[in-house]
């Protein structure tokens, strides 16, 4: 069965190779097709749908079936590359002391950690399932889980496991913190060698990444040469590498990274000129998570000069209970334009292409025929007006 999708005012592929002729310096570099068509076929028991043509509406060929979106705008479902929705409990008051100037220092994973251990697992998988249709229904269609909130073996992979149910990208990250339980049997060192050995092992066949908060600032988190040993563990078991880094102080996150090859370093906030000339150099994209910073009251990560030197840029939520509790690509797509120096382009193609890269995914964040079918909807005729209508739920997942 095949799909004609008309009525499309501005179609963004996110795609390099298509010539633009849209003309408009606003949407440069977003591949943007005016007034086009989709076809999507395929689909079925063990296929995705995928893009079968596009091109000008007045080229499209015949469909099984057609829907007229009447000059919408379409473009790549959003890839939200770092997220922990597998939590429970309530963490606002944390939020509302932190307005009025607590600072934050990663202590409240614990609470957290206390009411997701407490939870049943179906409690669980209703509040994951909730959070990815919440995030669906803004516009993202891949999503990247980690664990980090169980901090025990059979915690964590419980996580992993639920995680599983709804996306191919999950992440191990018992290295979260340094739970209070493990502070007092024995120690920060015991809780690594249980990360780094029992806790591993029973995690990386659910997993397809490994992550560490690598944060000398924080008491609860873990200095250079403990992420290394995580994420250096990771790698032997298989897993690819993402770090946590530079989010509250100049840290070693972002040189440990780039140093292990992994493919996405988040947060990025506090960096020198090193940390920006080897993230040029390097296939680790910088991730940029600016509902933290709203969230926290931190300064924002200055993507100006990270674009500029020629680093590779994503951006996501982060959704968690701690430092952004919003799971929406939108809200970081409007962030990032008004507070961090990009242009509605560049972060829209980092919300999609750049979230992707960070993934090391080719086949999701932009529209080409052969490509996974995930298509956004927006309910006005530019792109343009993701930022520009902020806080107004105009964009969604199209849902064939
Ligand atoms: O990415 N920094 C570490 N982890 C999360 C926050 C987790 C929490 O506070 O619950 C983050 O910001
Ligand atoms: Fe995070």
């Amino acid at each position: 069965m095949s799909m004609l999708i008309t009525g499309i005012r501005e179609l963004v592929t996110c795609d390099d190779t298509v010539e633009e002729t849209a003309g408009s310096p606003l949407t440069e570099g977003l591949g943007v097709i005016p007034d086009a068509a989709v076809v999507i076929g395929g689909g079925g028991e063990d296929a995705a749908p995928a893009v079968e043509w596009i091109g000008p509406a007045d080229q499209a060929p015949d469909a099984d079936w057609a829907i007229d979106l009447g000059g919408k705008a379409v473009l790549p479902g959003f890839v939200d590359s770092h997220s922990h929705l597998i939590f429970a409990g309530d963490r606002s008051a944390e939020f509302a002391a932190r307005m009025t100037g607590q600072a934050y220092d990663g202590g409240g994973i614990a609470v957290t950690m206390e009411a997701t251990r407490e939870a049943s697992d179906a409690t669980l998988r209703a509040l994951i399932q909730a959070r990815v249709a919440e995030m669906r229904a803004q516009g993202t269609t891949t999503v990247e889980i980690k664990s980090g909130y169980g901090l025990d073996v059979e915690h964590e992979v419980r996580a992993l496991r639920l995680a599983r149910e709804v996306t191919t990208e999950t992440t191990f990250l018992g290295a979260h913190v340094v739970p209070p339980d493990a502070r007092e049997a024995g120690g920060r060192a015991a809780y690594l060698d249980l990360v780094c050995g029992e806790m591993l092992a029973a995690c990386a066949p659910s997993a397809r990444w490994i992550d560490v908060f690598c944060e000398p600032a924080s008491p609860h988190a873990f200095d250079g040469e403990e992420s290394r040993r995580v994420l250096e563990a990771g790698r032997d078991a298989g897993l690819g590498l993402r770090v946590h880094g530079n989010q509250l102080s100049h840290g070693p996150g972002v040189q440990l990274a780039v140093e292990l090859g992994a493919a996405s370093v988040d947060h990025c906030t506090f960096l020198s000129d090193e940390d920006v000339d080897a993230l040029a150099g390097s296939s680790t994209v910088a991730t940029l998570l600016p509902g933290v910073e709203f969230s926290t009251r931190q300064p924002y990560p200055d993507a100006r000069r990270l674009i500029d030197a020629g680093v590779a840029v994503a951006l996501a939520t982060d959704c968690n209970p701690g430092t952004c509790n919003s799971s929406s690509m939108p809200l970081m797509i409007a962030l990032a334009v008004r507070e961090m120096g990009m242009t509605p382009a560049e972060a829209l193609r980092a919300a999609t292409v750049g979230g992707a890269r960070a993934l090391r995914r080719d086949d999701v964040g932009r529209i080409r025929v052969g490509q996974r079918a995930d298509l956004a909807v927006v309910d006005a005729p530019s792109v343009l007006h993701i930022p520009y209508r902020v806080g107004v739920p105009i964009v969604r997942a199209l849902e064939i």
